[in-house]
């Protein structure tokens, strides 16, 4: 019997930056292109979605796997976020041989003072998620920048699932002239419409049959924004979620994807998204679907 092609694969996976660095301003006097796919690991199709359009558009995809301290504003959840590197690298493995994974420890990133920068991302930083997750988007500013710094990728992958986030990276890049485009890459969904997430392996089996209904009332709210104003649409997405005993809405923003301020009123000239933030249990999920 041949072994599968899975097994044979190897990957490069660095721990140091300096070394990470070493190695790709080397590839890159040879000529080399580099896509960049940052992650907090438990990998997921949707990450692999991500991974493998850097592979189409670049000759090398780096993968990091790094669980940021300074962007969780809840001990617990940093403790309960899943960490599975072994399976991560597997799962990369089944997809190319032209990956790079970085996957330092806290040290190597923060070099012993692991606090976040402050950043301003002109006002986009304190809307939705900004609301609930004090100092989130520090968090996320710092280790991009560093990541970045690092890595120095000509092109970096983000999923729209974070859409707030990616519009902050977006913002980050043009503030700091980071020479990397940034890609936003479609929500990466289940069968039953829900979003993939690392999240979402610690859902008990009735909140994860009951987590798809946030994507189907995005789908109805899509729907009936066609006819209803922003305040109907999203009073009506409230009242499906007070019903709903399993999943606690924290909120339902529709917003102007350009500001992410919540729309007053409608305008044919601007794009919005529909912005969901809930608990099922004590897992939280978020969603968003464009609406025109
Ligand atoms: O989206 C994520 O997984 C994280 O926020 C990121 C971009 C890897 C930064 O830690």
């Amino acid at each position: 019997m041949f072994a599968s092609v899975n097994f044979i694969l190897k990957m490069t996976i660095f721990t140091q930056k300096s070394k990470i660095q070493d190695h790709i301003s080397t590839e890159k006097l040879k000529g080399k292109t580099f896509g960049f796919v940052p992650t907090m690991g438990a990998l997921h199709k949707g990450h692999l979605s991500l991974v493998k359009k850097a592979l189409k558009e670049n000759d090398v995809c780096v993968v990091s796997i790094f669980v940021n301290p300074t962007q969780f504003d809840n001990a617990d959840d940093l403790k309960k976020y899943p960490r599975t590197l072994d399976d991560d690298v597997s799962l990369l493995k089944t997809v190319s041989k032209n990956i790079l994974v970085y996957a330092p420890s806290v040290d190597d990133i923060y070099e012993g003072n692991t606090k976040a920068e402050q950043f301003s991302f002109d006002g986009l930083e304190f809307e939705m998620e900004g609301m609930f997750r004090q100092g989130h988007f520090d968090g996320v500013g710092t280790i991009v920048k560093r990541l970045f710094e690092i890595v120095t990728p000509n092109n970096a992958y983000f999923g729209e699932k974070d859409f707030q986030q990616l519009a902050i990276i977006k913002k980050l890049v043009e503030k700091y002239n980071i020479p990397v485009v940034v890609k936003g890459c479609e929500i990466f969904r289940e069968d039953s419409g829900l979003a993939y997430s690392s999240r979402n392996a610690r859902l008990k089996p009735e909140y994860k049959n009951e987590a798809p209904f946030i994507y189907k009332t995005l789908s109805t709210a899509k729907e009936k924004f066609g006819t209803k104003s922003a305040k109907e649409v999203t009073e009506w997405a409230e009242k499906q979620f007070a019903k709903n005993k399993l999943l606690e809405l924290e909120y339902f923003i529709i917003a102007d994807v350009e500001t992410l301020k919540p729309v007053k009123r409608k305008s044919k000239t601007k794009t919005y998204r529909a912005f969901v933030a809930a608990y099922a249990d004590d897992i939280r999920l978020i969603d968003n679907l464009a609406l025109n």
